[in-house]
């Protein structure tokens, strides 16, 4: 039993990416969730520099906890199914909008392909992606357009917001259908302006699906004030939950006039074999959750409801404004040096927790891998030729670690 115990343990932890080196081992009861302390929450070894939580965040203990718990009840009693419905009702509250405009997927590029094929699009209809685009948002699209011949337009963001939008304004035709953007790019990190993006997609009769990658956690969403149609986005990032994790939000109104390709149960009003008729009720039209079918996880989406219970706890609001402070602390140190070129949005208010810069006479690379030596976890971009150094902030990070994080850079630079 406790060899058992021991091996479950490992594999959760394993494949969490923890330490075995912590003090915490999930079986105890994890602290209480709250601000004193917050490093404490977490696993992360003191003289490690996590700052890629674009990448993936650091689950806390909390969120570990309920996994393991949630693994343990499925293979005692085999008990499924146990948080599928508290955690849709979660989602909805957390993220402002209804129930069935959401359903739960394992990542951002699944909601990402469920928008490429759920639209009626046909040969010679006009995409619009930005050429920041990350592999998961440009593939499905290219994929969907090798298929059915549609035209992919690219779009340069600009050094904000207005310009960003004025771009996309040049490139619209009467044949866009649809602008599929990020909502925060992975390489850069400037916050678009995506209620004005999808404005506009709306007055052309167009679609917006926003790749919502990086928007959960570190934002407070409100996505049916946010008027985008389609927004894909993940639980595995800044919202600090399972890797593997992640949900769509599609509009209500446009449930019923959009395709569902891949179905199975939980997708069909009725289904019967009865009398060998090969027949069924059609696909639900009154639900987003039909893109959800199968066997699914209980113990991720006990951790995913943990990690909304979370950062709920903590206060969506002070989340943001957390990370948003920590990524402005580091975004003006890195400023203050000539060497550097910062691609941050020259509008303030349009940065976030992702900061990125490019050494302007040394290789990006070398400095990468330099920093990343010194325990400073973060990452390259070479995406587009892009070629920065991308850092990201999350509650996690303490002030200091950021400092000596830009004090580190400063030596790279003599
Ligand atoms: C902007 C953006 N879109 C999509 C993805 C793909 O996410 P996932 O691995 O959850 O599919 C990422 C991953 O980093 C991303 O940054």
């Amino acid at each position: 039993m406790t060899q058992r115990r021991d091996f479950i343990k490992k594999a959760v932890l394993g494949g969490l990416g923890l330490s075995l080196f912590s003090s915490f081992r999930g079986e105890e009861q994890p602290p209480p969730i709250g601000w004193n302390n917050i490093e404490s929450q977490f696993n992360i070894p003191p003289d490690y520099h996590y700052l890629n939580t674009g990448t993936l965040g650091i689950s806390p203990k909390y969120v570990i906890h309920s996994y393991q718990k949630a693994i343990e009840l499925l293979n005692t009693k085999g008990a499924y199914d146990q948080y599928k419905k508290q955690l849709y009702q979660r989602m909805a509250s957390f993220f402002k909008c209804e129930e069935q405009e959401l359903a739960l997927t394992k990542n951002v590029t699944e909601g990402n392909n469920i928008a490429a094929w759920a639209l009626p699009l046909k040969k010679g209809d006009e995409v619009i992606l930005s050429t920041h685009e990350h592999v998961g948002n440009a593939i499905p699209w290219l994929n969907r357009a090798r298929i059915d011949g549609l035209k992919i337009v690219l779009v340069e963001l600009g050094k904000n917001g207005t310009e960003t939008l004025s771009n996309i304004s040049q490139k619209v035709s009467s044949r866009t259908k649809v602008i599929a953007m990020p909502h925060i790019p992975c390489t850069i990190g400037h916050i678009l302006p995506v209620k004005q993006i999808a404005k506009l997609a709306n007055t052309l009769g167009a679609y917006s699906c926003i790749d919502g990658a990086h928007g959960a956690g570190m934002l407070s969403l409100d996505l049916r004030s946010m008027g985008c149609d389609i927004y894909s986005g993940c639980f595995h990032k800044w919202m600090l939950g399972p890797k593997g994790s992640g949900f769509v939000y599609i509009k209500q109104s446009l449930l019923s006039s959009l395709d569902t390709h891949f179905a199975g149960a939980y997708s069909d009003n009725s289904w019967s074999f009865e009398n060998a008729k090969l027949e069924f009720g059609g696909i639900r039209s009154d639900s987003a959750q039909r893109h959800a079918y199968g066997t699914q996880s209980d113990p991720i989406h006990a951790a995913v409801l943990s990690s909304i219970e979370f950062i709920e706890k903590l206060g969506v609001k002070k989340v943001e404004k957390t990370i948003r402070n920590k990524g402005k602390r580091l975004c003006e140190q890195l400023l203050e040096l000539p060497e550097l070129e910062v691609l941050a949005s020259t509008q303030a208010n349009e940065n976030g927790g992702i900061v990125s810069f490019k050494p302007k006479r040394k290789d990006y690379r070398e400095m990468y891998q330099n920093l990343s030596r010194q325990g400073f976890r973060i990452r390259a971009v070479p995406e587009s030729s892009i070629d920065c150094i991308r850092v990201s902030t999350h509650i996690y990070n303490s002030d200091a670690s950021i400092d000596q994080f830009v004090s580190a850079v400063k030596k790279e630079l003599v």
